[in-house]
């Protein structure tokens, strides 16, 4: 039904428009309301993201720059899963927050690019459009059975033991 980069923008897209709306908050309220389910999302995205599409662009599906690509792309998983879980330690709206905050979104917005210019370009060009659609359905389920990130631990990776692991 869906390609899986589709639906990757899709994410990436909600996310730009999360963070520019924490600036239209006018309390700690407004803040949590618009931050808690963006944290989460991006939380589980990462998570979606290491399970079903980075496999494949090692494996299968990814040019000669794959395990480079992949290698940058955890690290980043792991600083904006950093500044969400430094962000969770402070009350909302404090400097400490907004530090964590600044951090998860800058560093999530350098990601973006990289997938968007590097990753998804090449996965594009090498998948075939059935592995694109059966992933896209895959991507759906992940985020079903894993309603509010249930069961996932949000816990950041080794880049080197993952690439090992699933190339
Ligand atoms: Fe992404
Ligand atoms: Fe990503």
């Amino acid at each position: 039904m869906d390609d899986i980069t589709a639906l990757i923008l899709e994410d990436h897209h909600r996310f730009r428009v999360g963070f520019a709306r924490l600036e239209d908050a006018r309390s700690p309220q407004e803040l949590e309301a618009i931050w808690a389910p963006l944290a989460l999302h991006l939380d589980i995205h990462a998570d979606a993201e290491e399970e079903i599409l980075y496999p494949h662009l090692l494996k299968d599906a990814g040019g000669e720059d794959a395990e480079e690509e992949t290698d940058d792309a955890i690290r980043d998983h792991n600083k904006i899963r950093d500044g969400i879980e430094e962000a969770g330690k402070h009350p909302v709206g404090s400097d400490a927050w907004w530090k964590g905050v600044w951090t998860a979104r800058t560093e999530n917005s350098e990601h973006l690019a990289e997938e968007e210019d590097e990753v998804l370009p090449d996965f594009r060009k090498h998948a075939s459009r059935e592995l694109r659609f059966e992933l896209g359905a895959l991507w759906l389920r992940f985020f079903a059975e894993h309603p509010q990130g249930k069961g996932l631990s949000f816990a950041d990776k080794d880049p080197a033991k993952y690439i090992e692991e699933n190339k």
